[in-house]
């Protein structure tokens, strides 16, 4: 289904970022995966990939380097596919919210976005390629979770990024979505899961379907938003958060 085209994967090297790398290549990309850790400690996200397309790539880039950024999309053949997923989290009540932790999560989680996705744009632009970016953005962006501020600021920032750029890019073909997930057993909140008992204790209210998601679920996602069946789908957010942005009763 995507056979021909190249797909970045910032965070590839993350749990989400892999899986989304893998079910890309499975569909038949040309995986390029970004991420800011050196490429040994990428080896299992590039082996993974590996198994289905050989020449997967790997670049160190950090997304909050412009100039990093713009290099690294250079020195590409063509560019098709962009899954703009780097994210951190680092939990912090509000009142003693850090400046620090707030402009870690701007320059990374929204600010990253910006950089990868402006650039890819731009380039699909000058190359008349249409393509497909895709930003991870969360539940969250909508939904207040406590001792997050700065990331869910963060991610509503992501959601508006992605309806400005889908309306000022529709007349070049490129179309801008978003998959949100919710609460995932792995990645950012699997180790929230592991190391805050008070965040477990709060996650085990709060997801109507009963289980936290996977990454294959989102990676499935991505997919979709990459093939052709979604071709007149732009501006969207695609939430998979099994029914925890819904109003929680008791019962
Ligand atoms: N895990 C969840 O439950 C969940 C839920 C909703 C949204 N998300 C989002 O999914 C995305 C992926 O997160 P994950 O859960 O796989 O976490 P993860 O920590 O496994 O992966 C994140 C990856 O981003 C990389 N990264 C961090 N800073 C970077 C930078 N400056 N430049 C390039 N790469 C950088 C990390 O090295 C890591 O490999 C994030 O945007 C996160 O906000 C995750």
């Amino acid at each position: 289904m995507l056979s021909g085209k190249i797909a970045i994967v910032t965070g590839g090297a993350g749990d989400l970022g892999k899986a989304m790398a893998r079910h890309l290549a499975q569909n038949g990309a040309h995986v390029v995966i970004w991420d800011i850790l050196p490429q040994a400690d990428a080896a299992e996200a590039i082996c993974a990939v590996q198994e289905q397309d050989p020449q997967v790539e790997y670049a160190e880039v950090d997304v909050r380097d412009r100039a990093v950024v713009d290099h690294a999309i250079a020195r590409l053949p063509q560019l098709d596919i962009v899954c703009s997923n780097a994210g951190i989290v680092d939990a912090q009540p509000f009142l003693d919210l850090s400046g620090e932790n707030w402009q870690n999560h701007l320059d990374i989680n929204l600010t990253g976005c910006f950089n990868v996705c402006q650039a890819a744009a731009r380039r699909m632009v000058a190359d008349g390629a249409p393509g497909r970016i895709i930003m991870t953005s969360s539940w969250v962006a909508e939904i207040p979770w406590p001792e997050i501020t700065a990331y869910t600021v963060s991610k509503a920032g992501v959601n508006m990024l992605v309806k400005q750029m889908a309306r000022e890019l529709a007349p070049h073909g490129i179309l801008v979505n978003a998959v949100a997930p919710g609460i995932v057993k792995a990645g950012l909140a699997g180790r929230q899961l592991r190391e805050e008992p008070q965040y477990a204790a709060r996650v085990a209210k709060a997801i109507p379907l009963g289980e936290p998601g996977s990454p294959e679920e989102i990676a499935a996602a991505v997919v979709y938003l990459a093939s052709p069946q979604t071709a007149y789908m732009t501006g969207s957010i695609l939430t998979l958060d099994g029914g925890c942005s819904l109003f929680q009763f008791d019962s």
